[in-house]
């Protein structure tokens, strides 16, 4: 039996365009644009690094994903079977391996990070941010992250969640939950910089979010935002990969790519508008680092007005768009077992669930009990962060657009951009895109990663 889109039946996949677009649009949106996004806006001087950021969307992030879907759409494979079907008899499977070893790194700090969210919303429904001292809340936050036992029942709870959607499939599952909790999220975080923007003195945290200051740009700069827009975007970990292969032949890829990478960068901006101007309203340090979201803005929630239930109301948001992300990280390795190893998707879940729960349980004791245990200076939780945001998600990209542009190489980039010359898209813009996977983005990776050698 086939469907309607000749693939074999057992082959799960979305059923219809908008179910797409909130997929993607749900994996790309996460903790990527509420915890990671405005830390390292206020580590790296603002709209600087805001520039920088959209800038690679564009010269790197696109491009990227343009590649992946068509890697995804043109094998309906995930991962190494999709290169193996595209380029029989090459070694271009490794790029897919790397990929889902990618997605492991990322999985198991995520759950971590995610499981704080749900210890948080915990706190906010008991209305546990009552005190405006910092260092009150500080012990609160360190206390918790660096104990035993709560932060990995929290982990176990949020990758048990993830598991529990993925199971039933991509679409009962996972494209079910994005369509529901997807305009839910938009929501709230619209009503939360709303509200964080007409509280008295926010101005100034308009101006550090729009108005650029050059002089905190280092070469450091770079790689963060090159880095944060691809781990913002789900790139280079086969996630676009995985979700393209369930995608029917005749959506147009284009349209579906700009309009993830739009709605993923206005949420970003929104998240920090949501952020930015309370954090300067009530005179905080902009440059908090990573514990910005779990130290400074419960601080801020106990001093605004209504606080208690924007508290309640954000710890939420954080989880939907943690969840809606976790979920395709998941994907893209149970996809990988089922096709490599002909598991069961159910016996593929629960294997992949026990390998994430001792590798995040040993990101979270690193912060603990573990944080003599490091390797190249970084404890485990940095660690995975760093290697797959930082270095394997790049030189997976790298390898996506090369293996497109030039393997596949332009007809075949011709044909799946414009579905066989069925969709009348201009010529200027195909040309652009397949300008930009040639040659844009591979120079963009390459000179960052020199750069970086050189450094
Ligand atoms: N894009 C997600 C976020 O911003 C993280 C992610 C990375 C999801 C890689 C899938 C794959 O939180």
């Amino acid at each position: 039996m086939k469907t309607a889109n000749n693939q074999p039946s057992k082959r799960d996949s979305f059923a219809s365009s908008f179910g797409v677009l909130v997929a993607l649009a749900g994996s790309a949106v996460g903790l990527g644009n509420l915890w990671r996004f405005p830390y390292l806006v206020g580590q790296n001087g603002g709209a600087a690094f805001i520039l920088i950021y959209l800038g690679f969307v564009i010269l790197a992030g696109l491009p990227v994903m343009l590649a992946e879907f068509i890697i995804g759409r043109r094998s309906h494979a995930s991962a190494r079977k999709a290169f193996q079907k595209l380029a029989p008899g090459t070694r271009w499977g490794i790029a897919g391996v790397l990929g889902v070893i990618c997605c492991v790194f990322i999985l198991s700090f995520y759950s971590v990070v995610g499981g704080w969210g749900l210890e948080y919303l915990y706190k906010a429904v008991c209305f546990d941010f009552t005190t405006g001292d910092d260092q009150a809340l500080k012990t609160m936050f360190s206390g918790f992250s660096t104990s035993v036992w709560r932060p990995l029942l929290c982990h176990t709870i949020f990758l048990g969640l993830t598991a529990g959607i993925v199971i039933a499939g991509v679409q009962n599952g996972i494209e079910k939950f994005s369509k529901v909790m997807m305009p839910l999220l938009f929501l709230i975080v619209i009503g939360i910089a709303v509200r964080s923007m007409t509280l008295p003195g926010s101005g100034p945290g308009m101006d550090y979010l729009f108005m650029p200051d050059w002089s905190k740009v280092t070469s450091e700069t770079f790689l963060a935002a090159l880095g944060q827009s691809f781990f913002s975007l789900s790139l280079g970990s086969c996630m676009v990969i995985t979700y393209a292969s369930y995608v029917k032949k005749e959506a147009n890829i284009i349209s579906l790519c700009a309009q993830t990478a739009a709605a993923d960068t206005v949420f970003a901006l929104i998240a920090g508008c949501a952020i930015m101007p309370a954090v300067f309203a009530f005179g905080i340090s902009p440059g908090e680092g990573p514990d910005l979201v779990f130290i400074t803005l419960p601080h801020i929630f106990s001093q605004m007005p209504m606080g208690g239930v924007i508290a309640i109301l954000f710890f939420l948001a954080l989880i939907l768009a943690a969840l809606t992300s976790s979920i395709s990280i998941l994907e893209v390795i149970v996809a990988f077992c089922i096709e490599e190893f002909k598991m069961k998707r159910k016996v593929a879940v629960a294997v992949v669930f026990l390998l994430i729960l001792v590798l995040g349980a040993l990101c979270s004791l690193s912060i603990g009990p573990l944080d003599g245990w490091t390797i190249l200076g970084r404890n485990i939780f940095d660690l995975f962060d760093f290697l797959s945001a930082n270095f394997l998600m790049l030189i997976c990209g790298l390898l996506f657009v090369i293996f497109v542009g030039w393997k596949l190489g332009r007809k075949a980039v011709f044909d799946e951009l414009s579905n066989g010359g069925t969709l009348h898209i201009p010529a200027w813009l195909l040309k652009t895109a397949i300008f930009l996977i040639r040659f844009a983005a591979p120079a963009a990776l390459i000179a960052i990663a020199v750069f970086q050698v050189k450094e």
